[in-house]
């Protein structure tokens, strides 16, 4: 297990370009928080300081990948580009069947509407909430079967991302008939950017094919999945990133992709497969929602850019610092004491909310009242994964109440993370005066995207 560091992560990069940024006054962030509704989604991004709403399309890319955009074959058929692509995913995962797509959320709409029927059921370790939406809109229901430990920040547990495999198998036997598919996100965004272990992968891999049921991936994270692997699993340490990849992939039947992560784009996707009769599905619902099989919804020089940027997320230097950072918030948190998901995940710090503000209720939002006086004290944006995100209807309590840092790849240096950590202990100075926050209108799903709130 890594110790505290004291010494932030180097970067293992200089820089070639940059782009300012400016912290609004005090009176300005005020403003900005009533004009956004103290819905964070709805500030514009001049109004933002740090931002660590999300990792996803967020990360800089290298020299490497601004030059690849430049090779773009713009033809709509048979581009080059997807071929380089091809190479690279096929090469990497082993999947034969290969769908680009411009997003995750896309390769999800994809998948699940090629596979999925009314009442079927979709075990996860942890369902993210685009994935569980697109599970519902498809009539089926999706069950989060986790570890217990990842539902207790505390707990240091390695592996806060593996499957429970007594409840996996429980659901399956139960649930004969009903389970298309078992999925495993990779890692567990929604449970604190935790990492499931080879082992409990290969578990589940044959927990899923003894009963018949394909077994699929959620990759988005998965280098940085493989880099935990590689650092606390008994035997990983000599294993490259590219190695280990290749012993995860061998054990699922295909999987959907947001390279908007690990893949290190502002836009792209995939979903690949083993199962040509699903791929010949999937591709008809390509060709009607997102494009031609050669390109699906990129610009072919995305497609480019996306092949570099899946080699560079492997390089154990730029993992190294990318997961450093976010261990180096967390140590500086630690030492005041304020509470978030341990250990420190791959892409972001989980503050624990609940125990941030004990003396606010669930009904009263303590995960959105912490990530709107974040922004308030420092113009950082975070975002709130609690009863906002996924509670139902009136119903705000969720078993972990969550506000995000989210830390985009390779874009902010150690100083903005000691603002960031410095900004958060400002608010845990303060925190007893902290009320809460009312919902004052949202829509039925995904509502945190356009959710307005008052303070109480
Ligand atoms: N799966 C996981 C685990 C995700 O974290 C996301 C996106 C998606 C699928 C969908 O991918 O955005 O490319 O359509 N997560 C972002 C986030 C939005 O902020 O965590 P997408």
């Amino acid at each position: 297990m890594e110790g505290p560091t004291l010494l932030p992560p180097v970067e293992p990069f200089r820089i070639k370009v940059v782009e300012a940024i400016h912290l609004l006054s005090p009176v300005e962030r005020e403003q900005a928080l009533k004009r956004a509704h103290y819905n964070l989604f709805n500030l514009s991004s001049e109004e933002v300081y740090i931002d660590l709403l999300t990792d996803s399309g967020t990360s800089a890319m290298s020299d490497r990948q601004w030059a690849a955009l430049m090779l773009g074959d713009e033809s709509y058929a048979g581009s080059r580009n997807f071929r380089r692509f091809e190479q690279t995913v096929k090469g990497l995962t082993g999947f034969p069947y290969l769908l680009p797509t411009h997003q995750g959320r896309a390769a999800e709409h994809i998948f699940f509407s090629s596979l999925l029927k009314r009442g079927d059921i979709v075990p996860n370790n942890m369902h993210f909430d685009t994935t569980q939406e697109h599970v519902r809109r498809n009539g089926a229901v999706p069950l989060n079967a986790v570890v217990r430990e990842a539902y207790d920040p505390r707990s240091e547990y390695p592996f806060k991302g593996n499957m429970d495999t007594g409840v996996l198998e429980r659901i399956l036997r139960d649930e004969k008939g009903k389970v298309p598919v078992v999925m495993m996100t990779l890692t567990n965004n929604t449970g604190g950017g935790q990492p499931a272990s080879l082992k409990n992968l290969e578990e589940v891999s044959r927990i899923c094919h003894t009963a018949g049921v394909p077994f699929y991936l959620d990759m988005c994270r998965w280098a940085e999945n493989a880099y935990f692997i590689r650092k606390r699993e008994e035997g990983m340490a000599s294993k490259s990133i590219r190695e280990i990849g290749a012993e995860i992939f061998a054990l699922a039947d295909g999987a959907t992709m947001s390279a908007k992560k690990d893949g290190l784009v502002n836009i792209g996707g995939f979903v690949a497969t083993r199962d040509e009769k699903l791929f010949e599905r999937m591709r008809e619902l390509l060709i009607v929602y997102e494009g031609f099989p050669t390109y699906g919804g990129l610009a072919r020089r995305d497609l480019e850019a996306m092949a570099v940027g899946l080699e560079e997320a492997m390089d154990i230097d730029y993992l190294d610092h990318r997961v450093g950072q976010v261990r180096y918030i967390g140590d500086l948190l630690d030492a005041e004491g304020i509470p978030f998901v341990h250990p420190p995940g791959g892409h972001g710090i989980y503050l624990d909310a609940g125990a941030f503000l004990p003396h606010v209720p669930r009904e009263n939002l303590p995960g959105q009242t912490l990530s709107i006086e974040i922004y308030r004290e420092g113009g950082v944006r975070t975002v709130e994964i609690g009863g906002v995100m996924f509670g139902e209807g009136k119903d705000m309590s969720t078993r972990l109440e969550l506000v995000r840092l989210a830390i985009p790849r390779r874009v902010y240096t150690a100083s903005h993370l000691a603002y960031v950590a410095e900004t958060v202990k400002r608010v845990w100075e303060r925190r007893d005066n902290l009320r809460g926050t009312r919902m004052s209108s949202a829509s039925e799903s995904l509502r945190h995207f356009t959710a307005h709130f008052e303070p109480l």
